[in-house]
């Protein structure tokens, strides 16, 4: 399940990396954003002749029927067991290409080359693939590990400040389950200006996909430890679904971040997680996400989502919990009364 990782700051490197597919008939995957930005970038490293398959960018096209047209274009364009799919783009089109390259002639090799900063840490790691079915995201899929990675982060120079920030909640998250150096630094490092310094960025960056393949390694098929990874999400999904189709929706990761505060109320509360870190975590999380804006009147609707969760059982409710900074703990349970004083602690903060 564990692919090679590259991660490079020079775009040279695309051309070694490249070199021994210089006889195998590729494919690359883009949407209409990653052919603009991107693809012109390392087009000249890639397999001569590759054939582009162009598809339309956003979650709501991860569905059967882009992933068919993937599958159509391999076919006849004359794909054959040993060509190469290069997979050129944000997480859509990492989940969607890997899962198209996975089951087309009982599996083809991929690349990723992971273009957001969120597929960068995140989607990278782990061999998730598939595709959005009947409303469920993810409904189907399957796990498949690419044969490399490609993680390039001048990449992220064309992408919009909302979707960085979405990628660095991951990366805060990491830090949290695992790293309190790495918090440390992901705390100093200045992510809202959007002039990095790209070479820190790649360290911050390589330190995040350590963390999330620690996890995956020892769990891959998330049955205990791999849990950790799902820390900010209870709360973040809900706040994700609460908010789809208003005027307030919310990029995943940015739900997360917010998620990542109420967990750390219910970890100060059940799992003796510091008080001053807990306003440490919510002082750095507001300052780059600003305030999730919701009232009393919003609180059963959000917990019906969070009981949605089939894990769960009853009034209690599914989380992965810290009892420090690094220290995770996961299979915890909360009660509805606990959910809300989480709420309510978020709504008395000035
Ligand atoms: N497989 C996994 O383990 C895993 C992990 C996390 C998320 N995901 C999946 O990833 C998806 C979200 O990924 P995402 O946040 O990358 O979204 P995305 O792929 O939709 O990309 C966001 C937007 O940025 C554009 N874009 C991509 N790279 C760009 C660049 N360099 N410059 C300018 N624009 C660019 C895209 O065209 C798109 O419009 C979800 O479907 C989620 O389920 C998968
Ligand atoms: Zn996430």
């Amino acid at each position: 399940m564990i692919s090679d990782i590259i991660f490079t700051n020079d775009s040279n490197s695309f051309k070694e990396i490249f070199k021994q597919f210089t006889d195998v008939k590729s494919f690359v995957l883009v949407d209409e954003n990653t052919e603009k930005y991107c693809l012109s970038e390392i087009e000249r490293y890639l397999p001569k002749g590759f054939q582009l398959i162009k598809i339309q960018s956003g979650e709501s096209n991860k569905t059967l029927n882009t992933v068919a047209q993937i599958w159509e274009t391999l076919s006849t364009k004359g794909a054959n067991r040993k060509s190469l799919l290069i997979n050129l783009g944000g997480g859509v089109i990492g989940d969607m290409g890997g899962f198209a390259a996975s089951t087309f002639k009982r599996g083809i090799p991929f690349i990723n080359i992971p273009t957001t900063l969120l597929a960068q840490v995140d989607a990278s790691v782990g061999g998730k693939t598939g595709f959005d079915f009947m409303g469920l995201k993810n409904e189907i899929g399957c796990f498949s590990a690419p044969e490399k990675v490609i993680i390039y982060p001048q990449f992220l120079k064309s992408l919009d400040k909302e979707n960085i920030l979405s990628g660095f909640a991951e990366m805060i998250k990491h830090a949290l389950i695992h790293d309190a150096k790495h918090y440390q630094k992901l705390k100093t490092f200045n992510i809202q200006n959007t002039d990095f310094d790209y070479n820190e960025l790649l360290q911050l960056i390589k330190q995040s996909v350590s963390i999330k393949k620690h996890f995956v390694e020892n769990d891959p098929y998330e049955k205990n430890i791999r849990k950790a990874l799902n820390f900010g999400h209870t709360f973040g999904h809900a706040f994700e679904s609460y908010f789809l189709g208003t005027d307030k929706e919310l990029l995943h990761g940015k739900a997360v971040a917010f998620g990542m505060i109420f967990d750390a109320v219910l970890s100060n509360k059940k799992c003796t997680f510091p008080m001053e870190k807990l306003f440490d975590i919510t002082n750095f999380i507001t300052r780059l996400y600003g305030k999730l804006k919701f009232t009393k009147e919003d609180y059963e609707k959000l917990f019906a989502l969070m009981q949605h969760d089939k894990k769960n059982e009853q009034q209690q409710v599914n989380f992965t919990l810290l009892s420090a900074i690094g220290e995770v703990k996961i299979n915890q349970t909360a009660s509805k009364t606990e959910i809300f004083e989480a709420f309510d602690y978020y709504l008395h903060l000035d």
